[in-house]
């Protein structure tokens, strides 16, 4: 039995795309296996707060030296980590903004890539702590950003993604592009067939 985190960061509703992909792939999911349990953030609608001085602090001070001050400075980080590493699967739902992420994103990742909570310093260097965990990011485009593109050097959306969650220790990461959304309706359709399928088949083999 897995448990889901189902997390959304786009600002829009109903007319989201990457909203839309996720949520159809939670509903296959869980008629495909009922038993699985999810768990659901939405980044987009509830954003988490930007860190600041005293987060700072308190996350290079051990949580038994802690003042006050700085146990509730770090305690929101805390509760998204707890959350995070409940998970055994992850299913992000991520718009491209000026080729990265939306800066709710953002925020919820400098708020869960902790030091001695999500990965460590050893003698090697950093090791994840997240480990035996897979990743599954739906992304929603206007444009398409694909290998052999003028524009594939301006993706800083895989790329962060992967580095940033590798970091922690999650490497077996898909990414389903739902690409060229404002190319025409008949380039949109043929974009979410595809990221529909591809949809599919991860439900079918993850
Ligand atoms: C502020 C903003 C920045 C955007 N930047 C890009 C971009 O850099 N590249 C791109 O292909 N599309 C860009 N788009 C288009 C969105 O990625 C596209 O509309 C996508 O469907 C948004 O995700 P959603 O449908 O889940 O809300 C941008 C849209 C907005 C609102």
């Amino acid at each position: 039995m897995a448990h889901i985190l189902h997390l959304d960061s786009s600002p829009r509703g109903d007319r989201s795309i990457s909203r839309t992909l996720t949520k159809e792939f939670i509903t296959d999911w869980k008629a495909t296996y009922p038993k699985d349990t999810v768990t659901y953030r939405d980044l987009g609608h509830y954003p988490v707060p930007a860190v600041d001085e005293p987060w700072i602090a308190a996350s290079f001070t051990p949580a038994e030296s802690r003042t006050t001050e700085l146990a509730v400075a770090i305690k929101t980080s805390d509760e998204l980590i707890d959350e995070f590493l409940a998970a055994d699967h992850y299913v992000f739902g991520v718009p491209m903004f000026n080729f990265s992420i939306p800066s709710t994103l953002k925020a919820y990742i400098d708020q869960i890539l902790r030091v001695n909570r999500t990965f460590v310093v050893n003698n090697d260097g950093y090791e994840g702590l997240a480990k035996d965990k897979k990743m599954l990011i739906i992304t929603a485009r206007g444009g398409t950003f694909q290998n052999g593109t003028p524009f594939a050097q301006y993706d800083f959306q895989e790329p962060y993604l992967r580095t940033a969650f590798s970091f922690i220790g999650i490497t077996d990461i898909t990414f389903i592009h739902a690409d060229n959304l404002a190319a025409g309706d008949e380039v949109r359709q043929q974009s979410l067939t595809a990221a529909r399928a591809a949809i599919e088949k991860v439900v079918a083999t993850w």
